[in-house]
């Protein structure tokens, strides 16, 4: 299809109005209409007759799917380390690897799988982690650009309590490099965009969280990062900042938490309820990262309270803590381990259902980058083609079923189109 941003996609379409509502058209027309959704229909319009035309018949149109919490200089050692605790995994895995990213080949290497990787995913939205290193960072924003895929990255920010091979000097030096970077890609890029980074409040001092605000103001940026993912790393939160209510207040209390700044945590698998209605108050994303949080034995967020009370919610696969960049599998792990908490733990809290999942992988995160996520007409036209036919069966599938079984069985074999605001990626 030649590069236009007015055309029609004909095929099977399925995407989120709500958490409980999922629409499903059988050979239905998706307009795009100058990289938005102009709508969903039965039978075409007539004022669209005369547009471009992709016919992908039997195959699954969804939204494109948004990872809202990943490490990229992670991927390398997916899958490795699995039988460790948080703290420790960073000590004796995560640091040592993340710090080889200051060189610079080392880093070409392993950022341009990554970023090859993310392309052929049925990701269109990601919020990526780096490293401590400016250039190499800059490198992934690079690469990143060029997938198409619309993603924001982030230079981490460290200046305590970490290795000498995977630290910042001081909180000045820390900020300086940081102003320094978003200098040097002022301009740069149409699909990346800079999100401030402070690892988690155990390796940024105070002074480094107090100038991060600073730069936060002035540049008016987005900020990520990491809370109450394991309790030996809350107990520590409380040693290091004993004046805050509790971690996130650690966060807020620099300004970085939600309340007109766009924030998104990853895990908040242990909330207290002073945090959860912090969390609210200031309209902060939880990152939910299911696989992760079972591979580190951190736990099992308790999601159906997020989405009871309407918090902004999506999926992250958190490589490498997560195994894989997939955002299908981190929809079934969702489901899956919400069914333990309510077994184990807590019957109240009942289980994510197969719409709850798909739409916190779609809607959900996607919500963090704008109207993104869904087709309702307004919407940025991320699209993914999905070819199950390898998966039918002689059985006759409803389209919610064909979809739910792409959820669980598929893999990047089964995906045969993307599109990110418009622009089709492959
Ligand atoms: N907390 C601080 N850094 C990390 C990280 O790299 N991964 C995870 N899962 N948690 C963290
Ligand atoms: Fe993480």
């Amino acid at each position: 299809m030649k590069e236009t941003r007015n055309f029609v996609l004909r095929g099977n379409i399925c995407y989120s109005l709500d958490p409980t509502t999922l629409e499903t058209i059988e050979a239905g027309y998706l307009v795009c209409e100058d990289g938005t959704s102009a709508g969903v229909y039965r039978e075409l319009p007539e004022q669209y007759a005369g547009w471009p035309l992709k016919d992908f018949g039997d195959r699954l149109i969804i939204p494109g799917l948004t990872d809202l919490h990943l490490h990229a200089p992670q991927y390398g050692f997916r899958g490795l380390g699995m039988d460790l605790e948080l703290l420790e995994w960073l000590n004796t895995r995560t640091f040592p690897e993340e710090a080889k990213y200051g060189d610079l080949e080392y880093a070409r290497r392993g950022y341009t799988i990554f970023a090859g990787n993310m392309k052929r995913s049925a990701t269109t939205r990601a919020c990526i982690f780096a490293t401590i290193h400016r250039e190499s960072t800059v490198m992934l924003m690079d690469l990143m650009e060029e997938t198409g895929l619309k993603t924001m990255v982030g230079k981490v920010n460290m200046d305590r309590n970490s290795p000498d091979i995977l630290i910042e000097e001081s909180a000045e030096a820390s900020a300086r490099d940081t102003l320094a970077w978003l200098e040097q890609i002022h301009g740069r890029y149409e699909n990346t965009r800079p999100i401030l980074t402070p690892r988690f409040i155990p390796s940024c001092t105070d002074e480094l969280m107090g100038r991060l605000k600073e730069i936060q103001r002035d540049f008016d940026l987005p900020v990520q990062s990491h809370l109450s993912e394991n309790q030996g790393e809350i107990a520590w939160v409380k040693e290091l900042c004993p004046w805050s209510e509790f971690y996130g207040d650690a966060y807020d209390h620099f300004g970085l938490f939600g309340g007109g700044v766009d924030t998104v945590m990853a895990h908040c698998v242990w909330p207290s309820e002073a945090e959860i209605a912090r969390m609210k108050e200031r309209g902060v994303y939880v990152a939910h990262c299911p696989q992760s949080n079972t591979n580190l034995s951190s736990g099992i967020a308790p999601v159906r309270t997020y989405l009871d009370q309407g918090m902004n919610i999506g999926l992250g696969t958190d490589v490498a803590g997560g195994t894989g960049e997939s955002v299908f599998r981190a929809m079934a792990d969702a489901i899956q381990v919400s069914k333990l908490r309510w077994r184990l733990t807590d019957d109240r809290l009942k289980p994510l259902t197969v719409q709850e999942a798909f739409y916190l992988g779609t809607k959900g995160g996607g919500a963090f980058f704008g109207k993104v996520g869904s087709f309702e007409p307004g919407y940025e036209l991320d699209a993914v083609v999905l070819d199950d036919a390898e998966l039918q069966h002689p059985q006759e599938l409803d389209l919610a079923e064909r979809l739910e079984r792409l959820i669980y069985l598929s893999d990047d074999r089964h995906i045969a189109g993307k599109f990110v605001a418009g622009r089709r990626i492959f």
